[in-house]
């Protein structure tokens, strides 16, 4: 009898620990919000995403230039392209920071960070640095950026809130976030917008908002795009 009631009681301990173990790591890493999203970047045709996204018609290619100086990026910065993909603003950003600032291309697909630091050393490039990071964590040091810069990448991230205060630690206190993604609009936009892109513009704000950036400027100039600026305070 007294060892039944001893294996009783082991049993339910051992139930105890096993709900708790899975209760902390369901709190810790929620399921991702785009499952799948990102399958096609893990073993990607270079040549054919260059094509893609460096594309003239794609509006964020063809407005890349008032795109970099809208950000107000100086020589001397350090500036994260975080979802780099083939390192289309890692260059631009390069090219404004010069030899005293560096350029993070950072990309959760290891192709794409190869690419971008193979062809920057063809090119001359000596500030660039690639980083391939985890969905959950930009890889960049504490502290370190002062400026965060997302094209057609929020939509792509799985674990927003976990991203997004990997950011926000990265970043310079003052630093800037800068986001760019597609407008969602029902009576607009195109049905492969629509299913595609998870969060439209109010909810962008509502989600960064949250994570502690305050929204600095909303810029209305792109048509198939939003652009809005963040700070973290700091300073
Ligand atoms: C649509 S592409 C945009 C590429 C580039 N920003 C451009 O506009 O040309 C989205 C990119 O985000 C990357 N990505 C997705 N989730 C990410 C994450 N959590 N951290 C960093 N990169 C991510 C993908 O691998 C992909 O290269």
């Amino acid at each position: 009898m007294k060892q039944l009631k001893a294996l009783q009681a082991s049993a339910l301990l051992l139930a105890w620990c096993v709900a708790a173990i899975v209760h902390s790591s369901a709190a810790a890493q929620p399921s991702s919000v785009a499952p799948g999203i990102n399958s096609y970047y893990q073993n990607p045709d270079w040549q054919q995403w260059v094509n893609t996204f460096e594309r003239p018609g794609r509006e964020v290619y063809d407005r890349r230039h008032a795109i970099v100086d809208a950000t107000g990026v100086r020589p001397g910065m350090v500036v994260a392209d975080i979802g780099a993909g083939t390192g289309l603003f890692t260059r631009l950003f390069a090219q404004k920071v010069g030899d005293a600032g560096k350029v993070y291309a950072v990309d959760i697909s290891r192709p794409f960070v190869e690419n971008i630091m193979r062809t920057g050393r063809e090119q001359g490039y000596t500030n660039i640095e690639g980083i391939v990071n985890s969905d959950r964590d930009t890889g960049l040091p504490p502290a370190s950026i002062d400026l965060a810069f997302l094209v057609d990448t929020y939509h792509h991230f799985e674990y927003p809130a976990r991203m997004l205060a990997s950011i926000f630690q990265s970043l310079k206190p003052g630093g800037t976030l800068v986001v760019i993604d597609f407008r969602r609009d029902p009576e607009r936009s195109s049905r492969w917008v629509m299913g595609h892109v998870r969060a439209g513009k109010d909810v962008v704000i509502g989600e960064v908002s949250q994570a502690g950036f305050q929204l600095l400027d909303d810029k209305p100039w792109l048509q198939t795009n939003f652009y809005l600026v963040f700070a973290k305070p700091g300073i």
